[in-house]
């Protein structure tokens, strides 16, 4: 499908909750499972949509920090979801010129996946027409403790002073490092709140919740979201006037 979506001002890079898998199995009268299988079309509609369009870097949550809390074999559903649909994307990704990166602390999966998720890194790395990065076993405010921890080492070892310490450096140190911040957040599924994603990078982020449920979410629904994102004026502090006299930079 060809997006009518204005070629100027496209978000650089767009952050996803992608909510509802379990909602939209259950309005059927299936096991959630079958909605998180359906949500990986989502996946797949969202990539393409991104690529087609000009947009950087698409950050999807996949799996949260809190979401061990979920019944084992929900857990485990994930999990395998995950590996075999990471196992049967990569190439199609690598053909398409998307470099893959995963955020979170992946030190909690098997060894098996943690390699594989190496090797699509890898294998992806010179790649340039997308970046998309998967959140899993991601949390906000894991990131926020990983980046402390980091720049407390570097303070302590000598190598770090602590006037140093800016936005600047905080951001070279989360996860997120050499990405730009997300200039689109999506939730899907109708919860309008953001579960310990991107706590720091969504400072200035614009959000846009729909009660689409994440299987249902196709580009026509990514279009509308996008739109939306043009039909706003953005200040970052400053006043309408500013930004429309362009006496400013954003
Ligand atoms: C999102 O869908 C997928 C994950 C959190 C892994 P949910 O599984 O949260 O779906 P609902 O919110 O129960 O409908
Ligand atoms: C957020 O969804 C996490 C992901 C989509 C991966 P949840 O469904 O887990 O969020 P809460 O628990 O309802 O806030
Ligand atoms: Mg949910």
């Amino acid at each position: 499908m060809t997006a009518d979506i204005l070629k100027k001002n496209v978000p650089k890079h767009i952050a996803i909750i992608m909510d509802g898998n379990g909602r939209w199995a259950q309005k059927r009268f299936m096991p959630r499972a079958i909605g998180h299988r359906a949500g990986v079309r989502s996946v797949r509609n969202a990539v393409e949509y991104c690529a087609n369009n000009e947009v950087e870097v698409l950050t999807l949550f996949a799996f949260s920090s809190e979401n061990w809390r979920r019944p084992a074999v929900e857990v485990e559903l994930l999990m395998a979801l995950f590996m075999s649909s990471l196992q049967r994307e990569i190439n199609r990704l690598d053909e398409k010129n998307v470099c893959l990166r995963f955020i979170g602390d992946r030190t909690a999966f098997s060894e098996k996946l943690q390699q594989k998720m190496t090797e699509a890194e890898i294998q992806t790395k010179g790649n340039s027409t997308l970046t998309l990065v998967i959140a899993v076993n991601y949390g906000g405010r894991w990131d926020l403790c990983q980046a402390t921890q980091t720049v407390i080492e570097k303070i302590m070892s000598g190598a770090l002073d602590k006037q140093e310490i800016t936005e600047q450096l905080i951001n070279e140190h989360l996860s997120t490092a050499g990405l730009p911040e997300p200039d689109l957040f999506i939730r899907t599924g109708g919860e309008q709140r953001v579960s310990n994603f991107m706590l720091w990078q969504l400072a200035y982020t614009e959000m846009y919740f729909t009660s689409t449920l994440w299987p249902d979410f196709d580009q026509r629904y990514l279009d509308e979201a996008v739109k939306s994102f043009q039909g706003r004026q953005r200040r970052f502090g400053h006043t309408s006037e500013q930004v429309l006299n362009q006496s400013v930079t954003l």
